[in-house]
C-alpha cells in the first residue's frame, strides 16, 4: 500500500499524460467502481495471484498486488476471488503447460461469480502465438498484458471494468522505467529490489531476451532511495535483482559498475544483509570480488550459472566463457572469500551434447564444489537459435544424463553442507517451521537453511545460532544464549 490519498485526485478531469500520475488517476477511477460494486453486493471484492517462474516475476506480482490493494481489492487465499491473475513464465515448455492446465478451473469459478475478472500477464504473454491462443481459445480471460507494462494494470482494469470488455495490451519493448508505484511486499523484513530489467546476452537456448527486452538499468539514486525507504520500514535484507547484475549500469547516462552500486547500498543504515541475483560469469569483475571480500553486509553466497562444463557446448550456447575460465573464476572467488557458498544452474541435453561434453559438466560440478545446483532438462523454445540446431538429444539419453547429474550434484552438495557444523553463526529468522510450530526457520549468510527452537517473536531478527547438526541440506541448531 502507498500513503497516497486517492480521494484528492480529480477523476472528472482528463487523465494526466505523465507517469506515475496517470496510473494514480486510474487507481482512483477503479476505486470508485469497486466501491460502488461493494455497496451493491454487500461485501469486499477480493484478488488472488498465481505466479510462475523466477524472482523477477514474483517481484512484478508484488507490484501488481500493491496496485490492486490501492484500488481496494482485498487479498484472498483462493482462486475463487473477484480478480484473479496469472503471472506466467515461459523459460521452459512445461511452464506453459502448467498454466493452461490450471486455467480451465477458473472458467467454472467465473460462471458462478459474475464479478470475476481474469487477467494473464508475464513472459508467456509476450509471445504472439500464446497471446493468440488466449484470445481465441480462452475467451473467459478478460485482460492480457505483458512484461513491459505491468505498471499499467489500473488503466487496463479501468478499461475492462468501465466498458465490460476484453482488453489486450502487450508491448514489444520499452525504454521506460516507471518509479514510485505501489508495491505489496510479501515479507516485512526482506525485499527484492529491481536494479535492471531485460537481458542483452542472447544465450542461444534462452527466450528471456525476447520476452523481457533489452537491458535497462535503474538509476543508482533511485535504487538507493528505495533501499533507504525499505530500511525505514524495517527491512534488514535486500536482494538486488537483474537477469545479469554484473552488467548493471553500463548503459546509464552516467555509467557506474555493479560493484560501485553495492558499495552505495552497503552504506544504507539498517540494511544488514545484501544479496544479488543473477551473475553471468563473463561479466564478473575483479572489482566485484574485491568489494565482496571486504564487505560486512554482502552475503557469502554467489549464484553463478555455468549451464554446461563443455567449452564446445558453451560456445554453441553463446555463453562467452570456457570451462577453464569458469573454474579459474571460481578459484579466484574462493581465494578472496574463503567461506562463500557457490550455487549454479545447469542445462542437460543441449543440442549436440555428447557423452564427453556431459562428462565435462560432471567434472565442473566436482571441481567447483557447488553448495547446490538447479538442474534443467534442455527445453526447445521456438524463436531461439538453439531450436534450429541439429542433433537434438533423444529424450531417454537426456533423462539418463539428468539422473546421473543429480547424483553428482547431491554428492558435492553434501560435502559442502555441514562445513559449518559446530560454529555459532548469524541467522535471519524467516518463519515458523512448516513441520514443527515450536521451531523457526531461518537462513545463514551463505543461504543455508537452519531450523531451531523459537517462536514468532524472532521473525525478522538476526540472531546467533549454534549449528549443532547438519542434515545434508539444512542445519539443526540452538539459539545461542551468550550472543
Ligand atoms: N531449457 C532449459 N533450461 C533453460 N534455462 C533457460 N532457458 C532454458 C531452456 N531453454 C535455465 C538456465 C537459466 C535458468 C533460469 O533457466 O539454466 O540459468
Ligand atoms: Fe537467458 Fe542468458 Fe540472459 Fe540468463 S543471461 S536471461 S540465460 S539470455
Amino acid at each position: 500500500m502507498t500513503n497516497i490519498n486517492y480521494e484528492l485526485i480529480d477523476t472528472t478531469a482528463p487523465a494526466p499524460e505523465q507517469e506515475p500520475e496517470r496510473q494514480r488517476y486510474f487507481i482512483a477511477k477503479c476505486r470508485e467502481i469497486i466501491k460502488e460494486r461493494e455497496l451493491e453486493i454487500g461485501r469486499k471484492l477480493t484478488f488472488y495471484d498465481q505466479t510462475f517462474g523466477c524472482q523477477m516475476n514474483f517481484k512484478d506480482s508484488e507490484k501488481l498486488n500493491g496496485i490492486l490493494e490501492d484500488i481496494g481489492y482485498v487479498k484472498a487465499d483462493t482462486e475463487k476471488a473477484d480478480f484473479v491473475y496469472y503471472n506466467t513464465c515461459t523459460v521452459r515448455e512445461n511452464a506453459n503447460v502448467r498454466v493452461y492446465g490450471r486455467l480451465g478451473a477458473l472458467k467454472n469459478y467465473k460462471k458462478k461469480n459474475p464479478e470475476m475478472v481474469i487477467a494473464m500477464c508475464g513472459c508467456m504473454m509476450q509471445e504472439p502465438e500464446e497471446q493468440e491462443k488466449v484470445k481465441t481459445t480462452f475467451k473467459f480471460v478478460d485482460v492480457v498484458f505483458g512484461t513491459h507494462n505491468i505498471f499499467k494494470l489500473a488503466e487496463l482494469l479501468y478499461e475492462c471494468l468501465s466498458g465490460r470488455k476484453r482488453v489486450f495490451d502487450v508491448w514489444e519493448k520499452t525504454d521506460q522505467i516507471i518509479e514510485d508505484l505501489p508495491s505489496d511486499r510479501k515479507f516485512g523484513f526482506k525485499a527484492g529490489v529491481n536494479i535492471m530489467f531485460g537481458c542483452n546476452n542472447f544465450c542461444s537456448y534462452c527466450i528471456v531476451p525476447y520476452v523481457r527486452g533489452r537491458e535497462r538499468s535503474r538509476k543508482p539514486e533511485d535504487i538507493v532511495a528505495e533501499v533507504k525507504k525499505l530500511a525505514s520500514e524495517g527491512v534488514v535484507e535486500v536482494m538486488l535483482l537483474g537477469q545479469n547484475v554484473n552488467s548493471y549500469g553500463k548503459n546509464l547516462e552516467n555509467p557506474i559498475s555493479f560493484a560501485k552500486l553495492l558499495t552505495m547500498v552497503e552504506e544504507v543504515e539498517g540494511i544488514e544483509r545484501i544479496r544479488f541475483m543473477t551473475s553471468h560469469p563473463k561479466d564478473l569483475s575483479d572489482e566485484l570480488i574485491e568489494v565482496m571480500a571486504h564487505s560486512k553486509k554482502i552475503c557469502k553466497h554467489l549464484h553463478l550459472p555455468v549451464q554446461s562444463g563443455s567449452s564446445r557446448i558453451l560456445k554453441l550456447m553463446n555463453r562467452k566463457y570456457t570451462k577453464e575460465h569458469y573454474l579459474e573464476l571460481v578459484d579466484k572467488i574462493r581465494t578472496a572469500v574463503p567461506d562463500i557458498a557457490i550455487t549454479t544452474d545447469i542445462i542437460v541435453g543441449f543440442p549436440g551434447e555428447t557423452e564427453e561434453d556431459f562428462q565435462e559438466t560432471l567434472d565442473v560440478v566436482r571441481k567447483a564444489k557447488y553448495d547446490s545446483a538447479f538442474t534443467f532438462i534442455y527445453s526447445k523454445r521456438s524463436g531461439t537459435p538453439a531450436a534450429k540446431m541439429p542433433d537434438q538429444v533423444p529424450d531417454d539419453v537426456v533423462h539418463e544424463r539428468f539422473d546421473r547429474l543429480l547424483k553428482v550434484v547431491n554428492e558435492a552438495a553434501k560435502e559442502q553442507n555441514g562445513k559449518l557444523t559446530g560454529n555459532t553463526e548469524l541467522v535471519l529468522v524467516e518463519e515458523i517451521d512448516e513441520k514443527d510450530d515450536t521451531m523457526v526457520t531461518g537462513r545463514l549468510s551463505n543461504n543455508s537453511v537452519v531450523h531451531f527452537k523459537g517462536d514468532a517473536s524472532l521473525i525478522g531478527k538476526i540472531v546467533p545460532v549454534v549449528l549443532e547438526e547438519s542434515k545434508g541440506f539444512y542445519y539443526l541448531g540452538r539459539l545461542s544464549v551468550n550472543g
